[in-house]
């Protein structure tokens, strides 16, 4: 007997369903939302709208992809959280009535869980190219800032995460002052590949052990641009590129050393990225560079399940199929956790 799982993702600004059958996809549907462009953010109001006007299409395309009739489910997994209330309630009433309507399990998943996750969806029965437990897994998103020990696929550790701002917001917030728009961290990866990595300095954090900070690099990006734009008004323009690579070499740099660390201290050499972030061609080239360095063996996300997808959550709800770890129909949607 097949088993099938629908996946539900609408924690955020992305309405995404997907179909996996026995852990391979089979669809992976994803809707986004260009009314957040004009505000320079993500407006929960109307993420919730419209992952209202997106679910029922998305949905039902997921399941026209994959080739199967909405009878052959065997389970819906859904994000339940973290991420923005209104955005959640959507995704979770939905797998509500689905599951009643079909008289099916509901299988609630931790996005953050998922992302991990991420790293086991198979795209062809053949496809192994999955890590081994334990590995470690860094997660770099727009909220979070993460170093998990996974230790199975239904146990994490969370060893060390950002004590403030997450990479993603260093990146958006300080693209945000630059004019370059949201999310800033694309532009700034793009900018910074034909910019000099040294041509600026900023100041890296004094943590201890695994947990990162960024909100000191974010003010010392301001105070470099506040003091530069006094000796000249387009300093910005003149720099632009200069300015996100050093940012994005740093952002790095912080990054890559509490991970380096991390894997030393606890003899691990399987190591994995994921989350928004993951997209950074400086960050993943960081990790090829590592593999080659201290051997590790990496694992970098599709770009495709880099970002927020339904494919993540139908894994994550596989495996808590297969170990039984369904949710009652009751359960609320929760805005913050971490795994
Ligand atoms: O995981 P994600 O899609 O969702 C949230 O956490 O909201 O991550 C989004 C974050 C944003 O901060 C965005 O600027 C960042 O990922 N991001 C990048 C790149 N692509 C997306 N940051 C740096 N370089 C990129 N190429």
């Amino acid at each position: 007997m097949h088993i099938t799982i629908l996946g539900i993702e609408s924690s955020c600004d992305d309405t995404s369903a997907s179909v996996i059958r026995d852990g391979v996809m089979l669809s992976n549907v994803i809707a986004g939302q260009a009314v957040h462009e004009a505000y320079g953010g993500v407006v929960p109001e109307l993420a919730s709208r419209a992952h209202q006007q997106n679910i029922i299409p998305v949905v039902a395309e997921a399941i026209k992809q994959a080739g199967i009739d909405k009878s052959e489910l065997t389970a819906v997994a859904f994000t339940r959280g973290p991420g923005l209330m209104g955005s959640l309630l959507v995704g979770t009433s939905f797998a509500k009535g689905l599951a009643l309507s079909l008289d099916i399990p509901m299988i609630d998943v931790n996005h953050l869980q998922a992302h991990v996750l991420a790293h086991f969806i198979k795209e062809s029965p053949d496809d192994t190219t999955h890590p081994s437990f334990p590995f470690l897994c860094l997660l770099v998103s727009g909220g979070n800032s993460q170093i998990i020990k996974v230790k199975s696929y239904n146990e994490m550790e969370v060893i060390g995460q950002t004590i403030d701002d997450a990479a993603g917001e260093a990146f958006d917030k300080c693209a945000k002052v630059m004019g370059l728009g949201y999310p800033g961290g694309p532009v700034v990866n793009r900018l910074a590949n034909e910019g000099d990595p040294t041509a600026f300095t900023f100041s890296k954090p004094q943590v201890a052990g695994y947990d990162y900070s960024f909100s000191g690099l974010k003010t010392s990006f301001l105070y470099t641009l506040r003091d530069r734009l006094k000796e000249d008004p387009d300093f910005i323009e003149k720099n632009q590129k200069d300015l996100c690579a050093s940012l994005q070499a740093t952002v790095v740099d912080i990054l890559m050393h509490k991970l380096r660390k991390a894997a030393k201290d606890l003899g691990i050499k399987e190591v994995a990225v994921a989350g928004g972030v993951s997209a950074n061609s400086g960050l993943r080239d960081a990790f090829q560079d590592h593999a080659r360095r201290y051997g590790w063996k990496v694992y970098i996300p599709k770009f495709a399940f880099t970002t927020d997808n339904a494919a993540m959550v139908a894994i994550t709800g596989y495996y808590k199929y297969l170990d039984k770890d369904f949710c009652p129909i009751d359960a609320v949607p929760f805005s913050r956790v971490v795994i």
